[in-house]
């Protein structure tokens, strides 16, 4: 079977993107899931956060056909997670895939050796992410738990539902997970709350609590699950990562 593929998607910066796609790559590989995570983010934030650093191959050389899926993907130390490393250049991207929205599709192909491909894209609505809303079987939205949180996901959903009438008419919502969770707050409550009348099932029952433990693992090359197994954000993204697939199973 060909591997279900999932972009993280969210065009506001910094809402737990990358720390959702790496951490929940993390648990579902420990599943026994086959992961791939695809660094679509020219910051190269998910691949630093999986150990992966100053890659000679990644997406970009792949995109441009440059080197094969096989030559640029990397190991991990864990097992069942690979990584497609994003590289500087992939910045230039955008203009070589303006006119191109089906180039990722394309590249990847099956992936028959893969049960899922998590995509990291960037904070914008620019080729990269139409190229990851194309390609995808399903997007995760990552919501920060906070007072603005609804207002710019409403462009955001105005772009998937025109990727879905011009090119990708099977992309589905998944999810929509909330992040960083100050649970001292009644203002992150009230916003949960929002949340969940706005959007209803589509919103995971798992919340991801602001955790310190997780800004630092990256820093260390790690996954919460090996950096602080027990912390309340390792947690958060086990449960999510159960919900993850149950889903998944229905796509
Ligand atoms: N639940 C959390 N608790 C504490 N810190 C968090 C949490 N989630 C993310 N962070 C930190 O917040 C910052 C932004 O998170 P992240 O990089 O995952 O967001 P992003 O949406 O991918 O950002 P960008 O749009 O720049 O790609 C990072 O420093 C990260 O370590
Ligand atoms: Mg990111």
């Amino acid at each position: 079977m060909a591997a279900k593929i999932i972009s993280f998607v969210n065009q506001k910066g910094g809402v737990g993107k990358t720390t959702t796609a790496v951490n929940l790559a993390a648990y579902l590989a420990s599943h026994g899931q086959r992961i791939l995570l695809i660094d679509l983010d020219p910051q190269g934030n998910a691949s630093s956060g999986l150990g992966v650093q100053k890659p000679e191959l990644g997406i970009y050389d792949v995109l441009m056909g440059d080197s094969s899926l096989t030559q640029a993907i990397q190991a991990t130390d864990q097992e069942n997670l690979s990584v497609l490393p994003a590289t500087p250049d992939l910045a230039g991207a955008t203009i070589e895939l303006t006119d191109h929205p089906n180039k990722l599709k394309q590249v990847l192909g099956q992936l028959k050796e893969f049960d899922m491909v998590l995509i990291d894209a960037p904070p914008s609505l620019g080729a990269l992410t139409i190229n990851a809303l194309t390609a995808s079987n399903a997007i995760i939205i990552p919501l920060q738990a906070e007072y603005y949180a609804l207002e710019g996901i409403a462009g955001m959903l105005d772009t998937v539902e025109r990727i879905k009438q011009n090119l990708n008419p099977s992309l589905k919502t998944l999810g929509i997970v909330v992040t960083m969770f100050d649970t001292r707050t009644n203002l992150a409550q009230q916003v949960e709350q929002n949340v969940r009348q706005h959007f209803g099932d589509s919103v995971f029952w798992s919340v991801i609590p602001r955790n310190v433990k997780l800004s630092e693992a990256p820093s260390y090359g790690q996954t919460i699950n090996k950096y602080a197994p027990i912390s309340s954000g390792a947690g958060a993204y086990k449960r999510l990562a159960q919900e993850v697939m149950q889903r998944v199973q229905k796509l």
